[in-house]
C-alpha cells in the first residue's frame, strides 16, 4: 500500500500546524515480550495514538544499532533493528499509521554513524591516506610521535573528540573525530560518496511512504577542514565544527530530493543554536520546513523569559516564512513534570545533577497548564512520548543500570537521559505496568508510584493529564484558529500572566504565578489545565476562553 496515497493530496501546509508525537520505540510498548519496546507494540497501540488525536509521529532512530547511543549509533541506514523488528514492520507501521490519518516522520543522523558501519570498518582496516579512510575524518596526530590529539574540540558529551587508532601490525596510528562518543565516527561531509549515501537514503525512506525526517544534529554536519582550534569568542560562521555557513547547500540539496515527491516531505531540523538569525536562516523556503524551538524549551517558568521567547520566536520566523515549532521536551532533556517543580526551572545540559530538589505537585500542574500554553500557539506541536500522562523524570534508577554516554563522559556527574526513556505504564497496578507481559522486567524499571499514572487508569478520569491532552488535541483541531499565524498579546492581566489572542475571540491565558487572577470578560470558559476557582484563573493554571467581543478589541486594563 502506498501511505502516501491515503493523505489528501492538497493537504500540503499538513506539518505547518501539525501535532507531532515522539515515539522513543525502545520505551514505547514491548510487543514480543522481551522487555524492549518495538514495532509491533507501536502497531498495537496506533489506535491510543489515533484517540490522542495527534497527526504525525517521529520516530528516534530505529536502525540496526550496537545502542552506544541508544541507536543515535546508526549500523545500517536502510534497515530495522532486529530487537524492534524487522523492514516490513516498518512499512506495515507507516501504512497502519497513515490508514488513521497520522504521518510517519524518521529520524536521520547524517552528522555520524556506528563504528560498526562496514564503511567505517573498511576504513579502520584500509592504510593512512586510503580513499576508505577519506569518508571519515582521520588525521595523523600532532607533535612528533604523533601521540598528541590533533585538536582540542570539545566533545557533544564533554571530554575529548578524537580517538587514536592501531595499525594493523600493532603500532598506534592516525585519530579519526567523534563529536560524540569514540562509537560515533563523524563522516566528512566533503566527500561525495557520503553526499550520495544520504541522498540515496532519503529517498529510500521517501518511497517508503515517510512524511518526513528529523535531521540529527543538523548544525554539527560540517567542518572546518584546516582543523582548527574553536576560537574564544566565535563569530558567526567561525567555529570549526558549528553552523558552517556550507550547511546551506546540504540542507538545499535535501530539500530538492523531499520536493521531488509531490505531496509535502518534510525536513525538520535539530538545531541547538544561540542565534536566532542563525537558526532561522535555515528555515528558508528553500531549505528545512521547521526546527526545534530549544529556546523556549530551555526557558524557564516566568512569564516574563516565556513571553520574550514567544515573541523573539515569532518575530524571527515570519520573514522566512515556517511556522514556529514548540516543544516542552524529548529524550535528551529533564521531563517538564520534574524541571518546571524546581527552583530553577530552564534547562541547561550542564546544571543536571543528582538529588536536585523538586516538587512534583507543583511540576505537574505548571507542565498541564504549559501544555495548553503551546498548544494554542501558532506552529506546529511536539509530544514527547509519556508527557501526555504527566510522567515526571525518573531520577533513582540503579546506578548499574544507566546507560547514556552522557552520564559515562561526566564522571557520574551528569545523570544522564535515561530518566526521561524510561518505558510508558499502560495498565495494572504494578510493573511492568502492560508495557511487556506480566513477570517480564523492562529494560529500564519503572517507579512503583506509576501504579496512579498508567494510560488505562488516567483513561477513565476526566481530570488526569491524559484526558486533558485528549481534550486539548481534539478542540485544537476543530478550532480554525489555531491553524493560521494570527497572534496578539492581551496586555493588562498582571506581570506573571501570559495571556494571547488568536483570531477575533479565541484566548490563551496563563497564569504563571502563584496567586488567583481576574479572567478578562468571556463568554465560555473552553478548556482549563485546573478548575476555575469561580470567574478566577488560580496560579499555575491555563484557560481558553471565548472572549466577550467587545474585549477582544479592547483589552481590559490591569
Ligand atoms: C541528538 C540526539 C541525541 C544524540 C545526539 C548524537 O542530539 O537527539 O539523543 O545523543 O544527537 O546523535
Amino acid at each position: 500500500m502506498d501511505a502516501a496515497a491515503l493523505f489528501h493530496p492538497d493537504d500540503t501546509d499538513w506539518w505547518r500546524s501539525a501535532v507531532i508525537y515522539q515515539v522513543y520505540v525502545r520505551s514505547f510498548a514491548d510487543g514480543n515480550g522481551d522487555g524492549t519496546g518495538d514495532l509491533a507494540g507501536v502497531r498495537a497501540r496506533l489506535p491510543y495514538l489515533a484517540d490522542l488525536g495527534v497527526d504525525a509521529l517521529w520516530f528516534n532512530p530505529w536502525y540496526p544499532s550496537p545502542l552506544a547511543d541508544g541507536g543515535y549509533d546508526v549500523a545500517d541506514y536502510r534497515g530495522i533493528d532486529p530487537r524492534f523488528g524487522t523492514l516490513a514492520d516498518a512499512e506495515a507501521v507507516i501504512a497502519e499509521a497513515a490508514a488513521l490519518g497520522i504521518r510517519t516522520i524518521i529520524d536521520i543522523v547524517p552528522n555520524h554513524i556506528s563504528e560498526a558501519h562496514p564503511w567505517f570498518q573498511a576504513a579502520l582496516a584500509a592504510a593512512p591516506g586510503s580513499p576508505e579512510r577519506e569518508r571519515f575524518w582521520f588525521h595523523p596526530g600532532a607533535g612528533e610521535n604523533g601521540d598528541e590529539i590533533p585538536t582540542h574540540w570539545v566533545s557533544s558529551f564533554q571530554g575529548e573528540t578524537w580517538t587514536r587508532t592501531t595499525n594493523p601490525d600493532g603500532t598506534p596510528g592516525e585519530w579519526y573525530l567523534h563529536l560524540f562518543t569514540p562509537e560515533q565516527p563523524d563522516w566528512n561531509w566533503n566527500h561525495p560518496d557520503v553526499r550520495a549515501e544520504h541522498d540515496d537514503v532519503l529517498r529510500f525512506w521517501f518511497d517508503r511512504g515517510v512524511a518526513g525526517v528529523r535531521i540529527d544534529s543538523a548544525a554539527l554536519v560540517i567542518k572546518d577542514p584546516a582543523l582548527p582550534e574553536v576560537p574564544e569568542n566565535p563569530g558567526a560562521g567561525e567555529h570549526p565544527t558549528q553552523d558552517r555557513d556550507e550547511l546551506h547547500d546540504v540542507y538545499r540539496s535535501w530539500r530538492s530530493i523531499a520536493d521531488e515527491y509531490p505531496d509535502t516531505r518534510i525536513l525538520v531540523g535539530e538545531l541547538w543554536l544561540e542565534d536566532i538569525d542563525r537558526f532561522t536562516a535555515y528555515l528558508r523556503p528553500d531549505e528545512m520546513h521547521t526546527a526545534f524551538n530549544f529556546d523556549f524549551l530551555a526557558r524557564p517558568w516566568q512569564a516574563d523569559e516565556l513571553r520574550a521567547s514567544i515573541d523573539m520566536t515569532l518575530n524571527a520566523h515570519a520573514p522566512v516564512g515556517a511556522p514556529s515549532t514548540w516543544v516542552l521536551s524529548n529524550h535528551d532533556v529533564t521531563r517538564p513534570v520534574t524541571r518546571y517543580g524546581r527552583e530553577k526551572s530552564g534547562f541547561a545540559f550542564l546544571d543536571k545533577r543528582f538529588g536536585t530538589p523538586t516538587d512534583l505537585e507543583l511540576g505537574l500542574r505548571r507542565a498541564r497548564a504549559a501544555s495548553l500554553l503551546v498548544a494554542a500557539l501558532p506552529g506546529s506541536l511536539y509530544i514527547y512520548q509519556g508527557d501526555e500522562l504527566g510522567l515526571p523524570e525518573v531520577e533513582d534508577l540503579p546506578l548499574e543500570l544507566i546507560e547514556d554516554p552522557m552520564h559515562f563522559r561526566s564522571e557520574g556527574v551528569d545523570p544522564g537521559r535515561d530518566g526521561c526513556r524510561v518505558p510508558l505504564p499502560w495498565s495494572g497496578d504494578h510493573a511492568p505496568f502492560g508495557f511487556s507481559p506480566e513477570g517480564v522486567a523492562s529494560w529500564l524499571p519503572q517507579p512503583a508510584a506509576w501504579s496512579a499514572r498508567t494510560a488505562e487508569t488516567q483513561a477513565s478520569d476526566p481530570d488526569s493529564t491524559l484526558s486533558l491532552y485528549r481534550r486539548t488535541l481534539a478542540l485544537r483541531r476543530e478550532l480554525p484558529e489555531l491553524h493560521g499565524p494570527d497572534f496578539a498579546w492581551i496586555d493588562g492581566l498582571g506581570d506573571d500572566v501570559l495571556a494571547f489572542r488568536r483570531g477575533d475571540d479565541l484566548a490563551c491565558v496563563v497564569n504563571v504565578g502563584t496567586r488567583p487572577i481576574d479572567l478578562p470578560p468571556h463568554t465560555r470558559v473552553l478548556l482549563s489545565s485546573a478548575a476555575l476557582e469561580g470567574e478566577s484563573l488560580p496560579g499555575g493554571t491555563s484557560a481558553w476562553l471565548r472572549l466577550e467581543t467587545a474585549s477582544a478589541d479592547a483589552p481590559t486594563a490591569g
